[in-house]
């Protein structure tokens, strides 16, 4: 398979399977060591890359990256952060100067999503960086260089320009031609009932890295501009299956800031910048945050088949843990979600505040007109098999006064709604206490009371 894009503002062609991650091939085929391999699995950064398409400059993990959603873009790795003539980028030297490193190993992973974040002006040094593990140094010297290099300009070198924005380089990708429309990726799923689709790659990566699995035929939505994207009209916000978190951050963070501080706790920038929001409710994960708050926003999912479309409520998808309402041809166009106010509040309880997955995540949409409950939709990960709603706590709540008498009833009525599992994340108990909990908080936080507890931060 044929891949094009540009390396370190070099045009190379890739020559790989569709699987060989870019991870691999930097270090075997190209000799480019300087990127690391940790982890191996998109939770470390030591293999972070600066990848530019349309959408800019964003930080991804070369480890679950596959060749072939490189195509048309323009890669930066750690090799290309000084400038030709070698002089060093202002976030190499201010690393030199704050003794930002110590056994070096996690330090070219720090200078590429520093770098990175330097070209974008983002300043959040400790949520850029969220993504990157240093088991020596310690982060107070590498933010206290993240904030000195921000006040250097970008050198010139570091503006790249997707290929794709300035050649066309289509059919030269893959030999046979890859799906570019909503209707040929139909056609290819129906010709190859149970092929992999492969989208940010964020989960079939480590498929790969980790499972070391052959996946058969495979499909890559990267080449399907149809399926990425946000809309938002009056009515509705219209969100492509192939829409990175991080796009869907920026696009629904203003309208409902609850879910852009959860989607700011998913993973870490790199993780976002490739992990799109079709995959995370494709894969039926009990723990995925994106489906909560969809579900509690009232979402509609809409799949496609060679059949046409078809649309359904998104908690209907969820049937069983592993078991998703989507036939073999059909695969996730986008989602739509109507407009209305903002009444959504969002919590996720994890071990660590930054890339770590749900033990619980609770999104509410709780709309109260005169002191009594008109509308509620209680959507949680983590308490079943799938992302469920809490239909007796909705009963529980709707049409009484918005009082604590009523909370507390919805709250044990939680306990029939569900039967959580006790795991390496939580046991059942602190499960069910911690949804109860987050009920609680959503009505406090509602009277104005303070209920910072978690959010701890530098
Ligand atoms: C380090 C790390 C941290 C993470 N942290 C979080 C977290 O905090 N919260 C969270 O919810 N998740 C987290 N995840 C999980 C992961 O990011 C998500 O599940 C992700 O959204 C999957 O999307 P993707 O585009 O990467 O999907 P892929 O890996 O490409 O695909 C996932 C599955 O969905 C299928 N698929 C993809 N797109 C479609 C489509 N349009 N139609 C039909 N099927 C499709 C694929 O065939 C595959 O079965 C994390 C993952 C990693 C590696
Ligand atoms: S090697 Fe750890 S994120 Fe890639
Ligand atoms: S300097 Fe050793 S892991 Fe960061």
């Amino acid at each position: 398979m044929h891949t094009t894009f540009l390396l370190n503002g070099r045009r190379v062609t890739a020559d790989t399977t569709p699987t060989t991650t870019l991870l691999d091939w930097l270090r075997e085929d190209q000799h480019l060591t300087g990127t690391k391999e940790g982890c191996n699995e998109g939770d470390c950064g030591a293999c972070s890359v600066i990848v530019t398409d349309e959408s800019g400059a964003n930080a991804l993990n070369a480890c679950i990256l596959f060749i072939p959603q490189l195509e048309g873009k323009a890669v930066r790795t750690v090799e290309g952060i000084a400038t030709p003539e070698g002089a060093l980028h202002p976030v190499q030297k201010a690393m030199i100067k704050h003794h930002g490193s110590q056994c070096g190993f996690c330090t070219p992973g720090f200078v590429t999503t520093m770098a990175c974040a330097h070209l974008n002006g983002a300043q959040d040094h400790d949520t850029q960086l969220a993504g990157n593990l240093c088991r020596c140094t310690g982060y107070a010297p590498i933010i206290r260089a993240a904030q000195e290099a921000a006040e250097a300009p970008v050198p010139d070198h570091m503006h790249d320009a997707p290929l794709l924005l300035t050649e066309n380089t289509a059919g030269e990708a893959t030999g046979a031609e890859p799906p570019t429309t909503p209707e040929a990726l139909a056609d290819w799923l129906d010709q190859h009932p149970g092929g992999t689709l492969i989208a940010g790659a964020t989960d079939v990566g480590l498929w790969v890295t980790k499972g070391l699995r052959d996946l058969g035929p495979v499909a890559f939505l990267n080449r399907i501009p149809a399926l990425a994207g946000v809309t938002v009209t009056d009515d509705q916000i219209h969100i492509g299956a192939m829409t990175t978190l991080s796009a869907l951050h920026s696009a629904v963070g203003p309208l409902y800031p609850a879910f852009g501080e959860l989607i700011r706790r998913y993973g870490s920038v790199q993780v976002r910048n490739a992990a799109t929001i079709g995959g995370n409710i494709a894969n039926g994960s009990p723990i995925g945050d994106g489906s909560p708050a969809l579900i509690a926003l009232g979402a509609t999912l809409h799949l496609r088949s060679v059949n046409g479309p078809r649309s359904l409520p998104l908690e209907d998808f969820f049937v069983d843990y592993g078991k998703q309402d989507r036939a073999r041809n059909e695969f996730v166009e986008a989602i739509t979600v109507p407009r209305a106010g903002d009444h959504l509040r969002c919590y996720k309880l994890s071990k660590r505040f930054d890339q770590d997955i749900s033990a619980v995540c609770g999104c509410f949409w709780i709309e109260v007109a005169d002191d009594v409950v008109k509308s509620a939709r209680l959507a949680f990960g983590g308490m079943a098999g799938t992302p469920k709603r809490a239909a007796q706590a909705e009963a529980a709540l709707i049409g009484k006064p918005w009082s604590e008498t009523t909370v507390a009833t919805a709250m044990t009525a939680l306990a029939q709604d569900f039967t959580p599992l006790s795991d390496m994340r939580a046991s059942a108990r602190y499960r069910m206490a911690a949804a109860q909990n987050m009920l609680l908080r959503a009505w406090l936080e509602d009277q104005g009371q303070e209920t910072n507890v978690l959010e701890v931060t530098s």
